[in-house]
């Protein structure tokens, strides 16, 4: 038997990147552990997608390096073992949920039953015959993310997917992450709302392009004096501001 591997799943190493002409990402190092939730949390703007985009390989970067499950970011190897979920997920609405996620499930040599699986694991069993078009927004939110654990990914990467949901489905949708972090996938899930940070087995926070900490949320409350993380988040922005 081959030992698990301790090495981080994500490494990023002084990257640096640049859109419409200015930074939006300063220099930002940080590791991502295997097999757990990291969330990735900072307001709207901060950069948290640009950040998710250099992860997968899809955006352009000034500078550093970014290593994934032991490849470069973007390399063709980890094309299956990486799914991606954008920020507004995009499926086919001609197409109902199974179909979507059989054809995923076809471009990575996978079975139907991979696809049936998929949809089960996601709560979406009962809307396997809807068409994209008339699912609820929500639903939507499951069965990209269906399409992208058709893959079996090692690493699943999911641009604020609780955006917009009820507070049950949101719920709902964490308890699922959790039981995928528990067979062993790694997470990386972001969100501008501070609450779900206690979802999360690590956080990265982030303001204005900059990395403010890495760390757990017992480390942040530790840190800061507040229990509430929202609180946290706001006392953590003013001790790294000159008094
Ligand atoms: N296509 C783009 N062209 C130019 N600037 C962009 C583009 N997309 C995002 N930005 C800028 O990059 C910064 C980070 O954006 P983004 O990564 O989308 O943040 P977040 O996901 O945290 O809301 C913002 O200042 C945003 O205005
Ligand atoms: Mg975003």
């Amino acid at each position: 038997m081959t030992a698990p591997d301790s090495s981080p799943a994500i490494e990023v190493e002084h990257l640096r990147v640049r859109r419409g002409g200015r930074d939006v990402l300063h220099d930002i190092s940080l590791t991502v552990p295997r097999g757990c939730i990291t969330g990735l949390l900072g307001p709207s703007g901060c950069g948290k997608t640009t950040l998710m985009r250099s992860v997968v390989g899809t955006q352009l970067v000034a500078a550093g390096s970014i290593q994934v499950l032991g490849e470069p970011a973007g390399s063709s190897r980890l094309r299956a073992r990486v799914g991606y979920v954008t920020q507004a997920p995009s499926i086919y609405d001609d197409l109902t949920a199974a179909e979507n996620v059989g054809y995923f499930a076809a471009l990575y040599g996978r079975s139907s039953q991979d696809a049936n699986d998929a949809l089960t694991a996601v709560g979406l069993g009962e809307h396997v015959r809807q068409r994209g078009n008339q699912l609820s927004g929500g639903q939507r939110t499951r069965a990209s993310l269906a399409c992208a654990l058709v893959a079996d990914p090692e690493l699943l990467v999911l641009d604020e997917p609780t955006v917009g949901l009820d507070p049950v489905l949101r719920v709902e949708l964490w308890r699922q992450f959790h039981a995928l972090a528990d067979q062993g996938r790694t997470l990386l899930v972001s969100s501008h709302v501070m609450d779900e940070a206690e979802h999360c087995d690590q956080l990265l926070l982030m303001r204005d392009g900059h990395l403010l900490a890495q760390l757990s949320p017992a480390e942040l409350r530790a840190e800061t004096g507040e229990t509430s993380l929202e609180n946290a988040f706001l006392a953590l922005i003013k001790m790294g501001q000159p008094s």
